[in-house]
């Protein structure tokens, strides 16, 4: 099957390209409004997206009503800062107390029993339990369409990974990590239980299986 986009009605193109691009990182997001109040929420439309400059990407959608924005969009505009942290199996049910749809006065955080810490960089706590914590400074943020959709840019400026999980060559216990990614419906997720390794492959090695693979004289 086959679908020009603007032929699909906007839920219908949600559901095709939330339940075809996975499994998507999961970053619970926090910030701080003006007023110094935290508020955390989790974001799927988000990845890594370059190291140098070390950058990450939101997509933060938008409200109906009278209040547009969801509390993360209006906090980074209102204070230029927010933590990636990163969800691991045994944040699973916290991370899902703050995706809640609170009003905005009911501190999310203190609801989902998480603990904060005070960040180096950023006005934004950074929450204890989370096993890699990437402090960023909103770099740009681009609106699309008529919903208040933004494209958040942040660059981390501070990073925090768990003391136990990185050994002194910086290698990365992944197991130690444990961290789980967002699958299709609204409630499937997965673990890094299920992977496997596929060598990468250079010109070279493509070459001489080529050769291998190809009677002598037909390879140029
Ligand atoms: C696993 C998960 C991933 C989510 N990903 C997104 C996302 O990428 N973008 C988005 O706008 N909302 C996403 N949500 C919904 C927000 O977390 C939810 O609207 C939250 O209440 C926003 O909180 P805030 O108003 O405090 O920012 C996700 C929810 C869950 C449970």
């Amino acid at each position: 099957m086959d679908w020009a986009a603007d032929d699909l009605r906007e839920r219908d193109l949600y559901k095709l390209l939330v339940n075809t691009v996975l499994p998507r990182p999961i970053a619970l997001v926090t910030t701080v409004d003006e007023k110094g109040s935290a508020n955390a929420a989790p974001f799927s439309f988000f990845n890594v997206f370059s190291h140098a400059p070390p950058l990450v990407v939101l997509g933060i959608e938008g409200r109906s009503g009278t209040e547009p924005l969801k509390d993360t969009m209006r906090n980074i505009r209102e204070t230029g800062g927010f933590v990636v942290n990163l969800v691991d199996r045994a944040m699973v049910a916290a991370m899902q107390v703050c995706a809640i749809d609170f009003p905005s006065e009911v501190d999310e955080i203190a609801a989902a029993g998480l603990d904060t810490v005070a960040s180096a960089k950023v006005a934004a706590p950074r929450l204890a339990a989370s096993p890699v914590q990437l402090e960023c400074r909103e770099t740009v943020s681009l609106s699309f369409g008529s919903k208040h959709r933004n494209l958040v840019v942040g660059e981390i400026v501070h990073l925090h990974i768990r003391d136990g999980i990185v050994n002194e060559r910086l290698h990365v216990d992944i197991d130690k990590l444990d961290l789980v990614g967002r699958l299709h419906g609204a409630d499937w997720y997965l673990g890094l239980g299920d992977r496997f390794q596929e060598p990468r492959q250079t010109l070279d090695g493509w070459r001489d299986r080529a050769r291998a693979s190809i009677p002598e004289g037909e390879v140029s």
